[in-house]
C-alpha cells in the first residue's frame, strides 16, 4: 500500500501555503505553520526550520515539528528572501519509505519559494506597522507641543504677570478667574484629543495597557507580578480586552490568595499560530483535579477561556507552582 503524499494533496498544501500571504500571522507564527506544511509535503516525520541571523553566519532560531529525529533519510532545502538565504528548512525521517524522493525535494523547494514569499510580505507588513506607530508618535508629540504646551507656557506667563497686582485684589481675581477658565478648556481638548486617539495606536495598546493596570491592582499582595506581551499579538487581539483581562484577574488572584508564591507572571505572545495567554506562580500548588467546586474561579477561567475560543489548561505541581493558560486563536 503506498501511503505517500499524493500529488493532488501536495498541490493543496501549496496552495495553503499561497494563503499564508492572507492570513496576516504574526512572523513567529509564519515560520512555525511553514515548518508544519513541510513535515506534510515532504511526508517526513521531523522538520525543521534553521533560521540564519542577517549576516548568514550562525543559525539564529531553530524551530521544528517532531521530536528526536534518528536521521536515516534526511532532505535540506533553502529558503531565500529578497536573493538571500533567510534560513533552511530540513526533513528527516520519511514515514512512507527508506529515502525522500526527487518528487518530495522538488516540492519542498516549491514549499520553500511560498515561504520566501509570505516571510518578505510578512517582515514588510511588520515594518510598516512600526512606522505607523512611530509616525503617530512623532505626530502626537507635535500636537501636544503646539496646543497643550504652548498654551499652558502662556498661562503660566499671565499668571506671573498676576504676581505683580498685588495691589489690586479685584484684578487678581479677575486674572486667576479667566486662568481657571482657561486652563478648563484646555483640559477639556486634551480630554477630547485623547478620546480621538483610541481607534488608533491607543486602541492597539489598550489590552496591553490593561494588563499592566490588573497587575498594579494587586500590588499590595507584595508578590512580585511581571507582565509580558507581543506587540503584534496585543494589537491582533484588542477586540477581546475583556475575556483576556477577566481571565487573567481570576488567575492572578487566585495566585496572590492561594498560593504563597514570591513571583507571578502573566504572558501574552505568540505560540505556533496562535497566542498563549498564561498565569504562573512559583507557589505551593494544589490538586487541580479535586478544586473545581470549591470557590467560582475556575468555573469563571472556563467560562472565560470558551468566549477566547480555547479552554482552560491548568498545571500545577506541589511546592513548584501553577501554570494557568488558554490558548487564543488568532
Ligand atoms: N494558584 C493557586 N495556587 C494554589 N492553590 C490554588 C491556586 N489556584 C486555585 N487554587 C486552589 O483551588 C481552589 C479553587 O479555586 P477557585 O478559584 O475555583 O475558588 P476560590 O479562589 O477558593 O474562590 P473564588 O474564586 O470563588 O473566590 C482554591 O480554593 C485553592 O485551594
Ligand atoms: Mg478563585
Amino acid at each position: 500500500m503506498n501511503v505517500d503524499v499524493s500529488p493532488l494533496r501536495r498541490q493543496e498544501i501549496l496552495v495553503q501555503a499561497a494563503l499564508m500571504l492572507a492570513s496576516e500571522l504574526p512572523l513567529a507564527a509564519l515560520l512555525q505553520r511553514i515548518v508544519e506544511l513541510a513535515a506534510e509535503i515532504g511526508g517526513a516525520r521531523y522538520a525543521a526550520l534553521g533560521v540564519l541571523s542577517s549576516d548568514g553566519e550562525v543559525i539564529r532560531e531553530f524551530l521544528t515539528v517532531g521530536v528526536n529525529p534518528p536521521m536515516t533519510s534526511f532532505l535540506g532545502v533553502p529558503i531565500a528572501v529578497r536573493g538571500k538565504v533567510f534560513g533552511n528548512l530540513y526533513l528527516t525521517e520519511k514515514i512512507a519509505a527508506e529515502e525522500f524522493t526527487a518528487e518530495d525535494e522538488d516540492a519542498l523547494v516549491k514549499l520553500a519559494a511560498q515561504a520566501g514569499i509570505a516571510i518578505e510580505f510578512t517582515r514588510a507588513q511588520e515594518m510598516l506597522r512600526r512606522l505607523a506607530l512611530a509616525e503617530d508618535r512623532e505626530r502626537i508629540a507635535k500636537e501636544l507641543h503646539d496646543d497643550v504646551i504652548q498654551s499652558l507656557f502662556a498661562e503660566g506667563m499671565a499668571l506671573q504677570a498676576a504676581l505683580g497686582m498685588v495691589n489690586d485684589p479685584s484684578a487678581i481675581t479677575a486674572r486667576l478667574e479667566s486662568s481657571i477658565e482657561h486652563i478648563d478648556r484646555v483640559i477639556r481638548d486634551l480630554r477630547n484629543y485623547i478620546f480621538a486617539l483610541q481607534p488608533g495606536a491607543a486602541a492597539d495598546r489598550q489590552l496591553d495597557r490593561s494588563l499592566r493596570d490588573l497587575a498594579g491592582d494587586f500590588a499590595s499582595s507584595g508578590m512580585r507580578i511581571d507582565v509580558h506581551t507581543d506587540d503584534l499579538v496585543v494589537s491582533l487581539l484588542a477586540g477581546k480586552t475583556q475575556d483576556i483581562v477577566q481571565f487573567a484577574r481570576e488567575a492572578i488572584s487566585n495566585a496572590v490568595r492561594h498560593s504563597e508564591a514570591k513571583q507571578v507572571n502573566v504572558s501574552l505572545l505568540a505560540s505556533g499560530d496562535a497566542a498563549l495567554l498564561e498565569v504562573s506562580d512559583d507557589g505551593i500548588g494544589f490538586d487541580v483535579e479535586h478544586a473545581e467546586g470549591r470557590g467560582h474561579g475556575l468555573a469563571n477561567l472556563r467560562a472565560r477561556a470558551e468566549a477566547l475560543g480555547g479552554e482552560p489548561e491548568i498545571e500545577s505541581q506541589p511546592n513548584a507552582g501553577t501554570w494557568v493558560r488558554v490558548r487564543i486563536p488568532l
